[in-house]
């Protein structure tokens, strides 16, 4: 990613704060970053702010001889790979929508002739609101791509969507989006199952663990940046679906089992989620009370094998990939699992490694039937895009 950069246009609302910390992602991984800060955008960041994190001269007017004498407008608007508007306003999508070019940040969304990719945010009604539906409908059919927003507690004190991505979701959809040149996987059909899954014991409680789901998340948009058509089968999470990925939600492991089967046939099975190894034998209708008799038994059964099951699927996607949770003995675990669950690979996840369980980073190595590889510590975004690499190398 060293040689690819983007133009930010940093508009104006309170989201913007979270366009330093996209900065910094995207330094951090490389990315070169040219921002733009509309009027607006700067009475909630500052010029300087951005600049420091950018490591690049910010740009704001249209009519500034010094930015015309170095660089023009309509050169400025193509010296990117991409162009990114965070956050974008209901007014800069309206602008952009509809061609109006009244300053540098609209002047650059007509100009420009390279990908742009929004992170929309504004006030649950202003987005509810039929214009900027319609500005919405324009905007993705002119290639526009999204990211977000969010549904959430807004700073304004409403609730609902509106509110800008995480910095996060947008850096891996700048990525995918950056990525996109090359789409080894066009054309393949993939299923990643991803998060918890959660097994009612009675109305009201669950068995369930803390999977975030964001490997699993992270590794459905690398695959569908790489150009698969991408299932995601997801437990319960809090996290938004990545760009370009249908997901499917799920809550036991027998639906998600379920929703994997109708996404078949696949060329490429990625099984990330946690899923219960086990479900209380019955789910009553009415809530457990406490009564007398102390505390219920919970009679346990064994939830079904979704990895397994489409391992040997008269179906069977060409490639079975399977995660395991580790704390020593990694590779001979995980070839055991690999013999066990007839899958093609295990990524085995080094759980001993502090911050990986529920962090952004992951320690994992990739075992196969002919030897293992061991990747570095690395960001879990980095880890899905160099296994959706490998994934691609192995279906040429
Ligand atoms: N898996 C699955 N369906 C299940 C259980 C696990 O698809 N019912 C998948 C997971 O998505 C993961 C792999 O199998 O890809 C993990 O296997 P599992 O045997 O559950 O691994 P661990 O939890 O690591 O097992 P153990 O407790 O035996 O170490």
């Amino acid at each position: 990613m060293a040689e690819k950069r983007i133009l930010l246009i940093v508009g104006g609302g309170i989201a913007a704060y979270k366009a330093l910390e996209l900065t910094r992602l995207l330094r951090k991984a490389g990315v070169g970053v040219r921002p733009i800060l509309t009027q607006a955008g700067a009475q909630f960041v500052t010029p300087l702010s951005l600049s420091a994190l950018a490591e690049d001269k910010v740009y704001g007017d249209l009519f500034s001889l010094t930015d015309e004498a170095e660089m023009g407008h309509i050169e400025l608007s193509r010296s990117a790979d991409l162009v990114v508007v965070a956050p974008a306003t209901a007014d800069l999508m309206a602008k952009a929508a509809n061609g109006l070019a009244n300053d540098l940040a609209s002047t650059t969304l007509l100009a420009t002739d390279k990908p742009v990719l929004m992170a929309p945010a504004m006030n649950v009604r202003m987005w509810e609101h039929p214009a900027t539906r319609r500005n919405l409908e324009t905007l993705k059919r002119d290639g526009v791509l999204f990211v977000g927003p969010d549904e959430g507690a807004m700073a304004c004190g409403e609730y609902g969507p509106g509110r800008m991505a995480e910095p996060a979701a947008i850096f891996e959809a700048v990525m995918a989006a950056l990525g996109s040149g090359a789409r080894p996987l066009a054309g393949k059909r993939a299923i990643v199952t991803a998060g918890p899954t959660a097994e009612p014991i009675d109305p009201v409680r669950l068995i369930t663990n803390r999977s975030s789901g964001k490997q699993g998340y992270a590794i459905a948009a690398a695959l569908a940046a790489l150009g698969a058509e991408v299932t995601l089968v997801s437990g319960p999470t809090a996290l938004p679906a990545p760009a370009g990925v249908k997901r499917v939600d799920v809550e036991t492991a027998r639906e998600m089992l379920a929703a994997c089967e109708s996404a078949l046939p696949a060329d490429i099975a990625v099984c990330v989620a946690a899923v219960a190894d086990w479900r209380p034998e019955s789910q009553g209708d009415r809530k457990i009370k406490k009564g007398d008799g102390g505390p219920p038994p919970i009679a346990l059964v064994e939830n079904p094998d979704i990895l397994a099951t489409l391992s040997k699927a008269a179906t069977r996607p060409r490639l079975v990939v399977g995660f395991a949770a580790e704390t020593n003995d990694v590779e001979a675990h995980a070839r055991a699992k690999l013999a066990k669950k007839g899958c093609d690979w295990i990524v085995a996840n080094d759980v001993s490694v502090e911050g990986t369980m529920g962090g952004d980073e992951n320690a994992v190595a990739i075992v196969t039937r002919a030897g293992i590889e061991r990747w570095e510590r690395m960001a879990k975004g980095e880890v899905a895009r160099r296994l959706a690499q490998r994934i691609a190398e192995e279906l040429q």
